[in-house]
């Protein structure tokens, strides 16, 4: 039997529900605008190894979720866990890094992971994230972080914790990663199985393993803080000034690592108390050899993406709704004889941007004004066959039931007028 339920992890957003898709989408694009990033929209897949040289071998994401197949030549393609990947390979296709830098992108879209799905952990899950490349200032990173910062406060979200720290770069890391192997080496037998396999290729994981035993074991492991360089140190101290400066409070956690290979320096995640386990809602940080990964010269890189789900439930945990849906302007009440008439009608108002319904169920006049009242009309226009034939529509304002005799032949650019009016005062309140 065909089986009607969607996909396990996935989820249908039902209409009542979209009002919030448009909401974050719309306050997105507001602070994007003020902090000069673009849309950018990519492929929803991309060739299987953009993810194996960047989100990395030895991820989470590449090892066991991603979604891969084959497409009719025989190409390994891979529907995307994330969108930095393909913004990067966008970036360097189109030869972004010829114009004036820095370029800084955003994007808004589905995401695929194979992952075991839980509340605020989906199979297919949305994200909205920046990107920002050709510059390595932690200014940049400050910057970023605070472009979501913007964004949260302005959704009236002001609770998020905010963890950041610095993995170091290419030069400074392997000495750091030499002393945690050494220092988990002893420990080995303690650890879980996936950190067992990841001590050698990638040990710096086991530290935001959430299982207890690997948490134990990490307890007093050499932290990453303590092998910077001296450039990498100072571009922390400088990101945490810009920080302090700005009254933003965070954390510095040495245990941040973050689970895509190719961070460098800066790592962040904003973190809610109350959406469960899966409390990660941003996650991000610097990349400055994402494109050089790809082929590309030397471009550093900074970003993030949060998870519009896991943030809409941290919204709803608050209390915060979305702005109510726009209600309608006009609906237009017919007899069986005039409602191609009111249909015409209808259609006027449309094109004059006004928003019209009429019936389309052949109901009687007391149950079209009940629909009229359910859709939340703020004017009823009867169109009956009476009205047709004397040329005077009755127009009805539902806020306080005042009926007005307006000339069939004028009632559109009235009803227009007495909605800019109407729209206008509310907007005063
Ligand atoms: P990520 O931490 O893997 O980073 O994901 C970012 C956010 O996406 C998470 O904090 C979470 O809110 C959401 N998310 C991830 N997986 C799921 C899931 N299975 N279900 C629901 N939500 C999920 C990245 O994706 C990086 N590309 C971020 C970045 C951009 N770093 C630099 N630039």
């Amino acid at each position: 039997m065909l089986n009607t339920r969607a996909p396990r992890g996935t989820v249908d957003i039902l209409p009542h529900e979209v009002v919030w898709w448009h909401h974050l989408k719309n306050v997105a694009e507001q602070v994007c605008c003020d902090y000069g990033y673009q849309e950018i929209v990519t492929p929803l897949f991309e060739h299987t190894e953009l993810f194996v040289r960047t989100s990395g071998e030895t991820s989470d994401i590449v090892t066991r979720q991603m979604y891969t197949f084959s497409d009719g030549s025989g190409r390994s393609l891979t529907l995307r866990p994330e969108g930095t990947p393909g913004v990067g390979r966008a970036y360097l296709e189109h030869k972004m890094y010829a114009q004036p830098q820095p370029t800084k992108m955003y994007y808004f879209g589905p995401m695929f992971r194979y992952e075991r799905p839980q509340a605020g952990r989906q199979r297919q899950f949305h994200q909205f994230g920046v990107e920002v490349f050709g510059s390595d200032s932690a200014i940049a990173d400050a910057e970023t972080m605070l472009c979501g910062v913007e964004y949260l406060s302005r959704l009236g979200l002001r609770e998020l914790s905010v963890q950041v720290n610095s993995i170091g770069c290419t030069g400074c890391r392997p000495a750091y990663r030499e002393a945690l192997i050494s220092y988990l080496k002893d420990r080995a037998d303690t650890l879980c199985e996936d950190c067992s396999r990841r001590l050698a290729a990638n040990p710096l994981r086991v530290l935001d393993c959430k299982n207890d035993r690997c948490k134990d074991a990490s307890r007093g492991a050499p932290v990453t803080l303590d092998y910077l360089c001296s450039e990498c140190s100072e571009h922390f101290g400088q990101l945490r000034s810009v920080l302090d400066r700005r009254a933003i409070e965070y954390s510095v956690d040495p245990n941040l690592v973050r689970g895509l290979d190719y961070y460098t320096r800066t790592v962040f995640e904003f973190t809610s108390g109350k959406i469960g386990a899966q409390s990660a809602v941003f996650g991000g940080g610097r990349y400055d050899g994402l494109i050089e990964s790809l082929g590309g010269t030397r471009t550093p890189g900074v970003g993030w993406a949060l998870g519009l789900e896991r943030l809409i439930m941290v919204l709803r945990s608050e209390g915060i709704v979305p702005p109510p849906r726009k209600q309608l302007g006009v609906y237009i009440l017919t007899s069986g004889q005039s409602a191609e008439q009111g249909f015409l009608l209808t259609e006027e108002l449309r094109r004059s941007c006004v928003s019209a319904e009429m019936d389309l169920l052949g109901r009687s006049f007391k149950s079209q004004m009940k629909q009229a009242d359910r859709l939340g009309a703020k004017f009823a226009l009867f169109v009956g066959e009476d009205e047709i034939r004397t040329g005077q529509a009755t127009v009805r304002r539902m806020q306080d039931g005042t009926q007005t005799s307006v000339p069939l032949e004028g009632v559109v650019r009235w009803l227009a007028t007495q909605l800019t009016e109407h729209d206008a005062r509310s907007d005063d309140k």
